[in-house]
């Protein structure tokens, strides 16, 4: 995997698996406005997680991801059948940052950030969802080393999926 840029060692950014907080949610809602979530359900269900991104203490990037520990639906979505679907996986629901901070590597941190938590908690692989015509956030997933599986055509978005 090549070299990862890393913003925050020298501007102040910080990346981290983070408290799940009404802030935090409306931050992924105010962009994803169909997402169907309750900030009930956000902080009660112990599968879904949270990592974010923050200058000074305010809100730069967000992301929501869940731990799942069961084979995936074909419909849900598509990675190749000859993986182990013994481990757990970690899906990414929603990611976003800032548009005067977009390029700058933050979203790239926030995977990392998700990958190093993976490792630490037995995940096999994680997967993403990526509707076909977004190509920022394809290129996130690509260039951290993601593989672009399958389309599932009735979304249709691809699935990007990492083995960790
Ligand atoms: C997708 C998104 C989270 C990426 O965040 P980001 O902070 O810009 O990501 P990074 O700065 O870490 O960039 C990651 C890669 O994408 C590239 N990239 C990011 N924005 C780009 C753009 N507008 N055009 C071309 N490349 C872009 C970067 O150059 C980088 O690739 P590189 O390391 O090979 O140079 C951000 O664009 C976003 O919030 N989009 C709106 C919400 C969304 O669509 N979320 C994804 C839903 S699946």
């Amino acid at each position: 995997m090549k070299h990862l840029k890393t913003f925050e060692s020298y501007n102040g950014i910080e990346t981290k698996i983070s408290e799940k907080t009404e802030e935090n949610l409306n931050f992924l809602k105010s962009h994803f406005t169909d997402m169907p979530l309750t900030l009930d359900q956000y902080k009660e269900r112990p599968h879904i997680h949270s990592c974010d991104s923050r200058l000074n203490g305010q809100l730069v990037g967000s992301c929501i991801f869940v731990i799942r520990d069961f084979k995936p639906n074909a419909n849900e979505i598509a990675i190749p059948i000859d993986i182990d679907y013994k481990l757990p996986r970690v899906h990414i629901n929603y990611i976003r940052t800032l548009e005067e901070f977009r390029g700058k590597g933050i979203g790239k941190d926030i995977i990392r950030k998700i990958v190093e938590w993976s490792k630490l908690n037995n995940v096999g692989i994680i997967t993403a969802n990526v509707k076909l015509d977004n190509m920022e956030s394809q290129r996130l997933f690509t260039s951290y080393g993601f593989t672009k599986s399958g389309d599932l055509t009735a979304t249709g978005s691809n699935t990007f999926y990492l083995v960790v």
